[in-house]
């Protein structure tokens, strides 16, 4: 660096070194030759270009995410009664603090198909309800037996394993009364809400993610087949995604065909995110994660990663995320935060 640079490197600030750094390490061969220094510098625009582009994406994203913490929360149930334990129980997990991927990839296909109303709002809720009781579950000692969870002690470490199942099924029902409000805000959309919440019981149910995780815990302890694995990730992960992904579409006003392409879009990111998390298990830290690292090593579980090793699964995971993005680009209207968020997801480390 020095040899190109001289002593003017000095004078960057430390993000502009480290963009410097990563260019000439890109570009190793090249950008010693005589007459490439020219192609450096427009190099280094790009990419600065790109880090303001990743800058804005992220703030963007911080902004949803607030969104839609103040929607869970505007929807959580007060905590009163003989039984206010379970309302506690319920924030204690919903609040914890994930990702709030499937709530933004429902919001995200809505305004995608021109959806701007609040009707969404209670899906959106919904959903991370739905998923956040299959978590609690999850990591029940009957299944994963895992006490961490989003960054804090897991559900029924905390309430007690009795607790943990009731804020489990709590979460479930409460979902679906919640998703039931859809009819009294907008009561002429009654027909399409009732096609939303048909893909919500059907994707969360026994032909989705509950499919799922009756296979995984059936399959565990032995060797299981690619075929296996492969339904396993499409029931227990990618049906969520897609009931996420679906029931945005559907309520931004979608066609059945639209709806369809929207399935299998979501079929791939949700596959996609599941091998991620596999290879999270054995590659990050309980840290960064906010839960247990080599839980599936611990549970005797066939991965993508056990089944075909860190760097043939990451390919994966880029193969699946890459044919998502180009269907995505034949869905009629774009959505470049959307694509952001989906070429994000591949390389995500929690
Ligand atoms: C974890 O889901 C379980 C899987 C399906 C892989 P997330 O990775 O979305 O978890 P949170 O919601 O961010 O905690
Ligand atoms: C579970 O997969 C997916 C669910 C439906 C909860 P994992 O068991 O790999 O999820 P984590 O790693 O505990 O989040
Ligand atoms: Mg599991
Ligand atoms: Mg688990
Ligand atoms: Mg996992």
């Amino acid at each position: 660096i020095e040899k190109v640079f001289g002593n003017k490197f000095d004078w960057y600030s430390s993000r502009e070194k480290s963009t410097v750094k990563r260019i000439v390490y890109k570009h190793e061969a090249d950008v010693f030759k005589p007459g490439k220094q020219e192609e450096l510098f427009d190099w280094m625009k790009k990419e600065k270009a790109m880090d303001s582009e990743q800058m804005k994406f992220e703030k963007a994203r911080e902004a949803k995410v607030k969104e839609i913490e103040e929607i869970l929360q505007a929807y959580l149930p007060k905590k009163e009664g003989f039984q206010k334990i379970i309302m506690e129980a319920m924030e204690y997990s919903l609040m914890a603090g994930g990702k709030r991927i499937r709530p933004m990839l429902m919001q995200e296909m809505y305004h995608l198909f021109g959806g701007k109303e609040k009707l969404i709002y209670p899906f959106m809720a919904a959903i991370e309800m739905i998923h956040t009781y299959s978590l609690v579950h999850d990591d029940l000692p009957a299944i994963d037996n895992d006490d961490y969870r989003r960054g804090r002690k897991t559900t029924h470490v905390v309430y007690g394993e009795d607790m943990g199942i009731l804020a489990g099924d709590a979460l479930l029902n409460y979902a679906f009364e919640t998703a039931f409000r859809a009819f009294v805000m907008d009561p002429e959309e009654s027909l399409t809400i009732g096609r939303a919440l048909t893909v919500l019981g059907e994707k969360a149910g026994i032909y989705g993610m509950i499919g799922g995780q009756v296979i995984d815990v059936k399959e565990t302890g032995h060797e299981v087949s690619k075929e296996i694995l492969d339904t396993i990730y499409e029931l227990k992960t990618a049906a969520l995604i897609e009931a996420s992904m679906m029931i945005g579409a559907i309520l931004g006003g979608a066609s059945e065909e639209e709806v369809r392409m929207v399935e299998q879009i979501a079929r791939n990111v949700g596959v996609a995110f599941q091998i991620q998390d596999d290879i999270l298990d054995v590659t990050s830290t309980s840290e960064v994660l906010g839960k247990p690292v080599h839980s599936d090593e611990k549970n005797e579980k066939t991965t993508y990663v056990t089944l075909m090793g860190i760097e043939e699964a990451g390919r994966a995971v880029e193969e699946l995320s890459e044919e998502a993005i180009s269907l995505l680009h034949q869905l009629p209207e774009e959505n470049h935060f959307l694509e952001q968020l989906l070429c994000q997801l591949i390389h995500r480390d929690r």
